[in-house]
């Protein structure tokens, strides 16, 4: 033992932190040596049944757990925080698009940016959740004056592990044969699971696949993914959502295996004609001293390419729409 970890979870009565916040207490986010002190934020009406999650936690007798309090004050619950998991937000419902949430979600993150920016760790570390997660950790991100742009990230963990277990299922093998298989662009619709530099079993995906079912059925299905979701259960996926939280942190915490790659949304440094700034997913590297960086020289081919570049023109006119708040957000 000897570390520990003080984290937030935002939106904590929500059904996503319902399947994570056991997981993170149970040591699975940040492995069997690190204590957690975990701090459930929900906005004040949610607050009692915040307390309920409390004591569900403490009832779990978490031998990793070292605290657990909910508050809605994010200058309590942001206080010298290492990770911040930002979930809290509006879910969508049938038939509307994450991005139709970009207007009524995207002022939440003007708020956690400012309180992560005032009152957690130096060193602390941003995971967006909540939808259109990649804009809103953008906007997060620009209400943040001073937090360095390598801490914030948003998930398309969820979509590589859908895709990941898609072709697997097509290609007879198991998922952990799926290596190399990420997303490029936004979380969204436009997302590309690029399955042209994927490998199954060592061998090009291509090759192993037809490749018109990996450009139609593989492809939209993945985009289509999380409506589907909701068409059939009513609601938003939570604990797949929740197990590539898990996994998107781990990822970032731990050397990425040399014949396999991450998928992250990241702030753009332009690599690939993505603009900078943007919070676009990458084929990302953890090396052995726990920093990231976005692999380089990864070929994209036309198809793949032309995938790309209307996910990133659909960030950009994200951007556009939330223009007010990214210009205004640092603002106190
Ligand atoms: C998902 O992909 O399942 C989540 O982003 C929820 C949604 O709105 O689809």
């Amino acid at each position: 033992m000897g570390r520990s970890a003080k984290v937030v979870v935002t939106g904590a009565t929500g059904q996503v932190a319902y399947a994570l916040l056991p997981r993170i207490a149970a040591g699975e986010m940040f492995g069997p040596d690190t204590e957690v002190d975990l701090r459930l934020s929900d906005i004040p009406q949610m607050i009692d049944k915040a307390k309920g999650v409390v004591m569900e936690l403490e009832d779990g007798a978490y031998p990793l757990l070292s605290q657990v309090t909910a508050n809605a004050d994010r200058a309590v619950t942001h206080k010298d925080i290492d990770w911040a998991l930002l979930v809290g937000s509006k879910p969508r419902g049938p038939g509307m698009e994450r991005g139709d949430l970009i207007r009524e979600n995207g002022p939440i993150f003007v708020g956690e940016g400012r309180a992560i920016a005032q009152h957690a760790s130096p060193g602390v570390r941003v995971v967006v959740v909540g939808n259109p997660c990649n804009t809103n950790c953008l906007i997060a991100r620009n209400a943040a004056a001073g937090v360095p742009s390598d801490r914030w990230t948003a998930l398309t963990r969820l979509d590589q592990n859908r895709s990941r277990s898609l072709l697997a299922g097509k290609a007879g093998a198991r998922v952990r044969d799926v290596k190399k298989l990420v997303i490029w662009g936004n979380h969204s619709a436009t997302l590309f699971p690029d399955f042209t530099n994927a490998l199954v079993g060592g061998r090009k995906a291509t090759e192993v696949v037809d490749r018109k079912w990996l450009e139609t059925e593989f492809l939209t299905s993945v985009q289509q993914r999380g409506a589907a979701i909701i068409a059939a259960r009513g609601a938003s996926s939570a604990f797949s959502a929740a197990q590539a939280t898990v996994d998107h942190v781990r990822s970032l915490m731990t050397p990425t295996a040399a014949d396999d790659w991450a998928s992250v949304a990241v702030v753009s440094d332009g690599s690939y004609d993505v603009p900078e700034g943007l919070v676009s997913s990458f084929p990302v590297r953890v090396a052995g001293d726990g920093y990231w960086e976005i692999v380089r020289g990864v070929q994209l081919d036309d198809f793949a390419r032309g995938r790309v570049s209307a996910s990133i023109a659909e960030l950009e006119k994200e951007r556009t729409i939330v223009q007010d708040l990214v210009a205004g957000a640092a603002a106190r």
